[in-house]
């Protein structure tokens, strides 16, 4: 009987260890969500996220962790998906993680980073209280731009995030992510601090932390944006935004 048992056990280890080799281990997501990572960017693929085979902010994640529909596939550390609470108010988007953000899977974790907190603290808000991610999930390579068939890859997985969050207002951070969000043609120091919208939600273009960093005078000008925001959101009493 002993035996028989540990022969039965034997077979069932070897069962779940070849479906392992074979990929059926993927934990929680049916096999349609697993087709949507194999569909390349002009195979119906864009429409068919409309309709999403995921329930949640975390189905789709775990979705977005094994993507593989680009290069960057191939070079990153982590995926960088966002974080934030999935009903947040405020959504702010950035264009990809850079290298700490990479290490770290999480998004503006980096010095460019630390002055988005400080803008978002500016506002009264806390961090934990705005959703924050990125047009592309994946570190490019030495910092460089994502490439545009990379944000075409990637920009479905950040509509379907949207449309579960359903943020009141969007705030794009930079040229990459304006011009992903709201037009190819987007100058961000000409249409930067106009409303427009993005799925029908309003939408914020402002400078990227980033060239804060390296043009702090240009702090003012995203100031008189989150203000909008603000009034958009009914914040009141905003500290300001220290130079
Ligand atoms: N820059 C971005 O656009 N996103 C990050 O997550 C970090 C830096």
């Amino acid at each position: 009987m002993r035996e028989e048992l540990s022969d039965l056990l034997m077979q069932i280890q070897r069962q779940l260890i070849s479906s392992r080799d074979i990929g059926l281990d993927a934990p929680l997501l049916s096999a349609e969500s697993l087709q949507y990572l194999k569909k390349g960017p002009n195979s119906e693929s864009e429409s068919s996220f409309e309709a999403p085979p995921w329930n949640s902010l975390k189905e789709l994640e775990q979705l977005v962790s094994k993507c593989e529909r680009c290069k960057l596939s191939k070079t990153r550390r982590s995926v960088v998906f966002g974080e934030g609470p999935p009903h947040a108010s405020l959504a702010f988007v950035g264009e990809a993680p850079g290298v700490e953000e990479d290490i770290a899977g999480k998004p503006f974790v980096g010095a460019a980073g630390k002055l988005l907190t400080d803008i978002i603290g500016a506002m009264g808000l806390r961090r934990e209280e705005v959703y924050i991610c990125n047009v592309v999930k994946c570190h490019p390579p030495h910092n460089r731009d994502p490439e545009p068939d990379e944000i075409e890859r990637c920009l479905p997985f950040l509509r379907s995030q949207i449309s579960l969050i359903k943020p009141a207002v969007i705030c794009t951070l930079g040229r990459i992510s304006a011009q992903s969000l709201i037009d190819k043609g987007f100058k961000i120091t000409r249409d930067r601090g106009q409303w427009h919208s993005f799925m029908d939600i309003p939408c914020m273009p402002t400078y990227h932390p980033a060239y804060l960093l390296r043009y702090p005078n240009a702090k003012r000008q995203v100031w008189e944006d989150v203000q909008e925001i603000m009034k958009r959101l009914g914040l009141e009493n905003p500290r300001r935004l220290r130079d």
